[in-house]
């Protein structure tokens, strides 16, 4: 049978738990971004928002870019997010439909997109499927792996139908600065590519945070948010799409977004019950993710690891001792530890493996006691 070579695509983070699958014994699960299987929960007015539209009967295919009253809460908390609404948005199943609805749009064979490396991989895979080319453009690590502009210019040609940012960024949980946003900016409008701006962390943060569409006022710009994060319900599989000054792209989204009839909708209740909300549970999760992030920091600067401090969501990225698939794999084996080997993320991922810094303290220790002892081991 032919299978497309388009499909040959990976995805490290979910790829590792098959190395895992062969390791006899309990490990301590350091791989995946999903704050509901350690100590998190829905919050219950976001839970009630879902089961009340179940409750009601909101049961039905909805319309294809969502339904009215969620996108009037989306343009809402946009607006009091950066100040302005967007002209579109499209709600999705999940950020991850969103990247696929705009790879889809925007790529033919022979183009490119620009894409911060480190990079999380499904930004890979989707250019991989659409048959255009990833181009990674560098990531300062000495600069709390904030993105290159000159890079950025250096890479850029006549065939790249977009920039991506990642901001706060997984897997380094950096922030950028505006200094280093507005150099996005300023590289987007030379040569007239839109911006996708990925901000699914942007209430996880610990330092002064920017939206890109405070900043990007003239140019072309897609941000993409959703609740799988920030209100901690993942399986749930809702996200969006907002659009700015590109309605071409929009209508082009539209009617992928239309051969898939609608994302959930009893779902789709659940993130307008979120966005009309109190976010009382924000500083409670800040807190408690602080006080891991400090402590696996500690524990990295014990044992020799240079790791740059995450200043939001939930992921560190040490460097590591000789090949990262090597250093994971064995981690793995010798101690029981679940990593992902940074190399997963792009090619500056090398020499790198990503940890989430989710799990209880006590847990957290243990991992920590244990990545020490294999580090010595070497
Ligand atoms: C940067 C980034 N974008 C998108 C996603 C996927 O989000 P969703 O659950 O909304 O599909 C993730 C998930 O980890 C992510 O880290």
């Amino acid at each position: 049978m032919k299978i497309c070579a388009r499909t040959d695509v990976h995805y490290a983070i979910r790829d590792v738990v098959a190395w895992a699958d062969k390791v006899p014994g309990e490990k301590i699960h350091l791989n995946i971004g999903d704050p509901d299987k350690f100590d998190f929960d829905t919050p219950e007015w976001v839970k009630e928002g879902m089961i009340r539209a179940i409750r009601d009967g909101k049961n039905y295919y909805g319309r294809s870019e969502g339904n009215p009253e969620v996108l009037k809460a989306i343009a809402q908390r946009d607006e009091k997010f950066s100040g302005r609404a967007p002209d579109h948005s499209i709600v999705t199943q999940g950020v991850a439909e969103s990247i696929e609805f705009l790879f889809a749009s925007l790529m033919d064979k022979g183009d490119n997109i620009l894409l911060p490396s480190p990079i999380y991989p499904q930004y890979l895979a989707a250019c991989t499927m659409n048959c255009g080319e990833p181009r990674e453009y560098h990531c300062i690590e000495e600069e709390g792996w904030n993105p290159d502009p000159e890079d950025m210019r250096k890479k850029i040609d006549d065939r790249t139908r977009a920039i991506v940012i990642i901001n706060p960024n997984n897997p380094t949980g950096a922030i950028y600065s505006k200094k280093f946003l507005q150099g996005v900016v300023d590289v987007a409008a030379e040569h007239d590519v839109p911006i996708i701006s990925d901000e699914i962390y942007d209430m996880i943060t610990f330092d002064d945070y920017t939206p890109m569409s405070s900043l990007a006022k003239d140019v072309k710009l897609v941000s993409l948010n959703g609740i799988s994060k920030n209100y901690l319900s993942p399986g749930w599989r809702m996200g969006y799409s907002s659009f700015y000054n590109c309605d071409e792209l929009y209508e082009s989204c539209l009617r992928l977004a239309r051969i898939r009839l609608c994302a959930n909708t009893p779902a789709s209740y659940g993130l307008l019950a979120a966005y009309t909300g109190d976010d009382s549970h924000i500083e409670p999760l800040k807190k408690k993710l602080l006080t891991r992030r400090d402590l696996m920091m500690k524990r990295f600067d014990e044992m020799g690891l240079h790791c740059v401090e995450p200043k939001g969501a939930f992921y560190a990225f040490p460097q590591c001792p000789g090949d990262d698939r090597e250093f994971v794999k064995g981690l793995l084996e010798k101690e029981k530890v679940l990593t992902v080997f940074g190399s997963g993320f792009g090619e500056q991922g090398k020499g790198h493996f990503r940890v989430v810094f989710l799990p209880d303290e006590a847990t957290l220790s243990e991992a920590c006691d244990r990545i020490e002892r294999y580090v010595k081991s070497l």
